[in-house]
């Protein structure tokens, strides 16, 4: 598994943390209202769902949904989750592999996993996720913008404009994250010609792609 497969892994237990921080709480309120509409009714593939914090919102109004991740560790945090009534289920799956996912989707959600995805990847990603959606469909991204203080430091560039962040676990281990913060560009010209609708809040965006 790749560094970040054994970071998020290692870090399953501990993720929801992150969910905590006092500044982002407005911006966490907006994003899981905005969220909901975007899939009501649909049939949704959600990519890199982690501990299922996303999946709680969006099964407030999905038809279904089939959460995926690499690791088996964060869905077993998802699992423990309550999403009422709608039909949630989990599977793991490779975000570059989604074939390997049953199943026709018209809508696909990946929540603060295009951060994650080599500059050189992005528009591969991108594609891909625009080929599993069906005719009509949308796809959403929502990640994370930088803000100073509440973001961990860039405490690496690469010539290609990667960039990469230290992290550490509560028992002190630390992990080299790659960590990209897209601007709005960057995102429609990875997922052209398909259209764009972008939110911009302090701390998160937003990208309705059709
Ligand atoms: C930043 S977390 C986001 C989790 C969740 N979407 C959220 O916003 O709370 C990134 C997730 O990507 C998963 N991941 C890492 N590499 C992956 C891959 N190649 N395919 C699918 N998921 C992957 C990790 O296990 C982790 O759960």
């Amino acid at each position: 598994m790749s560094e970040l497969g054994d970071y998020y892994r290692e870090r399953a237990q501990e993720y929801d943390a992150v969910y905590d921080k006092p500044e982002r709480q407005e911006d966490l309120a907006r994003l899981r209202a905005l969220l909901p509409p975007l899939v009501a009714g649909r049939s949704v593939l959600e990519i890199a769902a982690g501990t299922g914090y996303w999946t709680k919102a969006l099964a407030t109004t999905a038809r279904s949904i089939v959460a995926t991740d690499l690791n088996d560790e964060t869905l077993a945090v998802a699992r423990t989750r309550s999403y009422g009534a709608a039909d949630v289920r989990f599977q793991t799956a490779d975000a570059y592999d989604l074939g390997a996912v049953q199943g026709r989707f018209d809508a696909i959600f990946a929540g603060f996993f295009w951060s994650h995805v080599l500059r050189a990847d992005v528009r591969r990603f991108a594609q891909g996720l625009l080929e599993r959606v069906e005719p009509g469909g949308v796809v959403i991204l929502a990640d994370n913008r930088y803000v100073e203080g509440s973001n961990y430091p860039i405490t690496r560039t690469t010539d290609a404009g990667d960039t990469y962040q230290t992290r550490q676990l509560s028992d002190g281990r630390t992990f080299e994250v790659l960590k990209n913060f897209p601007s709005q560009d960057e995102v429609a010209s990875a997922v052209a010609p398909a259209r764009v609708e972008w939110t911009e809040l302090t701390y998160f965006w937003l990208a309705t792609i059709s």
